[in-house]
């Protein structure tokens, strides 16, 4: 058995797929995966109900099936087993309950078959599960994320050398809370424009002539115009900004911590165009009781938003946005307090 969580993302937004940095971290909800012999059924705690293994049909089990496929393309022959699931990561909210499944999954099948498959691999495995079978053109944070993050700690990312590294992200000493707040605007990626910018992304970066965004510079911007200039625009700033928020992390920098959380936000909503009402409220509501910084998490569209906010002040903005969402005719959301969290692990120790 094995469980993984889901993550927030702290700064780098849509910046994977271009080969740039990201920093997340991993939340305290997870998805626990049990794998045994037994003949290709999957079974679901939380829709109370068994799939088959060898069947495609658009719902929950299509994550571990991809998994399956996705570790026989890396030269892991599965065999037959049965499985089943249980978790708490809320879903289709953007804390990455996809990633969380997956992670358990290709975890709990490592585990079974002794294959030793290292974390990294393993979230490469995910990432083309996700791309290839379940059909997301996403990068790969998520799975990075839910497999390589350390308690107590973010996780740098170049997304190109895949190289990672933990960044002390000690919250309680700062004396901050970690606030979620769920728009409730559900939607899957599949659904969104997401694999929409992720096009803009690729054709900006042809038209400049380099791999990916990633090399692109300020200077460039200046050849693009259009979708391409907004989106180009949002990802070489946001680049920088991971790596400010890095240094300000390390000299234990909230305030310009924050600041450049604002600062992603505004990017996402005026460059890339992924916010929405809902998200840009919370937003407003956290600047104006005390946040150090907010913004948007994961690829927009909805989903969820997140603030650091003074320890104890987080009834007063929970209030305050319950009441600007309900004096626009929003749907009530929901909030979470998170904390840094463990990775992927392999349950040890459960007793019969
Ligand atoms: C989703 C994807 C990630 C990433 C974010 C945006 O969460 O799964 O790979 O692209 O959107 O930063």
């Amino acid at each position: 058995m094995a469980s993984a969580p889901g993550r927030v993302n702290l700064i780098g937004e849509h910046t994977d797929y271009n080969g740039g940095f990201v920093l997340p971290c991993a939340i305290d909800r997870r998805i626990a995966a049990a794998v045994g012999t037994g003949e290709g059924v999957l079974y679901s705690a939380d829709f109370e109900e068994t799939r088959q293994i060898d069947e495609e049909d658009s719902s929950w089990a299509d994550y571990p099936r991809g998994i399956v496929w996705a570790m026989g393309e890396a030269g892991h022959e599965i065999g037959t087993f049965r499985a089943a699931f249980a978790g708490d990561v809320p879903l289709g909210s953007g804390l990455s309950s996809s990633a969380a499944i997956e992670a358990a999954t290709a975890l709990a099948l490592d585990a079974f078959y002794g294959l030793g498959i290292r974390h990294t691999d393993l979230a490469v495995i995910c990432q083309r599960a996700e791309n290839d079978y379940v059909g997301v053109g996403s990068g790969i944070m998520d799975q990075y994320a839910s497999l390589l993050c350390e308690a107590g700690a973010a996780l740098l990312v170049d997304c190109r050398s895949l190289e990672a590294k933990s960044v002390p992200l000690d919250l309680q000493a700062a004396g901050l809370s970690l606030v979620v707040c769920d728009t409730r605007i559900e939607r899957g990626l599949a659904d969104t424009g997401y694999n929409d910018r992720r096009a803009t992304c690729e054709r900006a970066a042809s038209m400049l002539g380099v791999e990916e965004l990633r090399d692109a510079t300020e200077e460039d911007l200046g050849l693009l115009s259009g979708a391409e200039l907004k989106r180009a625009r949002h990802v070489v700033s946001e680049n920088a900004r991971v790596l400010e928020a890095v240094e300000a992390l390390e000299s234990r920098d909230f305030d310009e911590f924050g600041r450049l959380m604002y600062a992603s936000h505004a990017s996402l909503r005026n460059n890339y165009e992924v916010s929405t009402p809902e998200l840009d409220t919370f937003v407003e509501a956290a600047k104006g009781h005390g946040a150090r910084g907010a913004r948007l998490t994961g690829a927009g569209f909805g989903g969820c938003a997140i603030a650091l906010v003074p320890e104890g002040e987080t009834a007063e903005l929970r209030n305050a946005c319950e009441q600007a969402f309900e004096g626009r005719g929003f749907e009530e959301p929901a909030f979470y307090e998170f904390v840094p969290a463990p990775g992927a692990e392999v349950a040890t120790g459960i007793e019969e």
